[in-house]
């Protein structure tokens, strides 16, 4: 039988504009996880180019350099019924320190794709963590039944943040990346470990 929690509320596009939450980090830092507003564009397009060549290649498969206001728009100005983008605000000046998203192909589509970033001074502060594990709850509660992200095969952080969120996860490696699919269908079990990944199909001498 499945658990009350299996079926979160649904989760209109409204509401989901006006997303507000507070959290921290495994560490205790406090963060605010926001929907994105079409205002954050201008604080995107500075934070751009702080971005290492690095982060850009893991987020995007390759180096963009600042891009217009009208580019970003299209990160900032969203539907919230086809995609769902977050923001987390650090510290007392509620500076925007990542963003992350979830996108799909129509608003009734339970499958969802997941990208996120978090800016080169921020990272491994466990950011992304708190980042995905709001991403992956809100889009129970928004349909999603399956998230998928594809991640660099040398993404080593995104990797593990994905496989220890608690979810039946899968990774298909091709080509350089793995297309990480995890079932979101049941509440995530407690025991965050890596052993809840199973691995579809994997080019030898890759380690996840
Ligand atoms: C990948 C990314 C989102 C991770 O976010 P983050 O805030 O830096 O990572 P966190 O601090 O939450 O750490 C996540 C996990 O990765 C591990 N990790 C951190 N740095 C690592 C490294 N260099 N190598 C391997 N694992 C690492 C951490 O130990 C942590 O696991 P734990 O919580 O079990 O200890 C972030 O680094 C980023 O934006 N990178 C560039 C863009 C990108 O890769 N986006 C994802 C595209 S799908």
């Amino acid at each position: 039988m499945e658990s009350a929690l299996a079926h979160p509320p649904a989760l209109s596009a409204e509401e989901a504009a006006r997303l507000y939450l507070c959290d921290q980090t495994r560490k205790g830092d406090p963060v605010v996880i926001r929907a994105i507003a079409p205002d954050d564009k201008f604080e995107m397009r500075d934070l751009y180019p702080t971005l290492s060549e690095r982060t850009l290649y893991m987020r995007f498969f390759r180096v963009i350099s600042a891009p217009s206001l009208e580019a970003i728009a299209r990160y900032t100005d969203v539907d919230f019924g086809t995609h769902l983008a977050l923001v987390v605000l650090w510290g007392p000046e509620q500076r925007m320190v990542a963003a992350g998203r979830l996108i799909r192909a129509t608003a009734d589509s339970d499958v969802a794709e997941l990208s996120c970033l978090v800016i080169d001074e921020m990272q491994y502060r466990g950011i992304g963590r708190v980042l995905v594990r709001q991403l992956l709850a809100v889009g129970r509660q928004w349909g999603i039944n399956r998230v998928i992200a594809l991640v660099h095969a040398e993404n080593h952080a995104m990797l593990k943040l994905l496989k220890s969120q608690g979810y039946p996860t899968e990774l298909v490696y091709d080509e350089g990346e793995f297309t990480v699919t995890l079932d979101t269908h049941q509440p995530p079990s407690d025991d965050n470990d890596s052993h809840h990944a199973t691995v579809g199909a994997m080019h030898q001498g890759i380690e996840t």
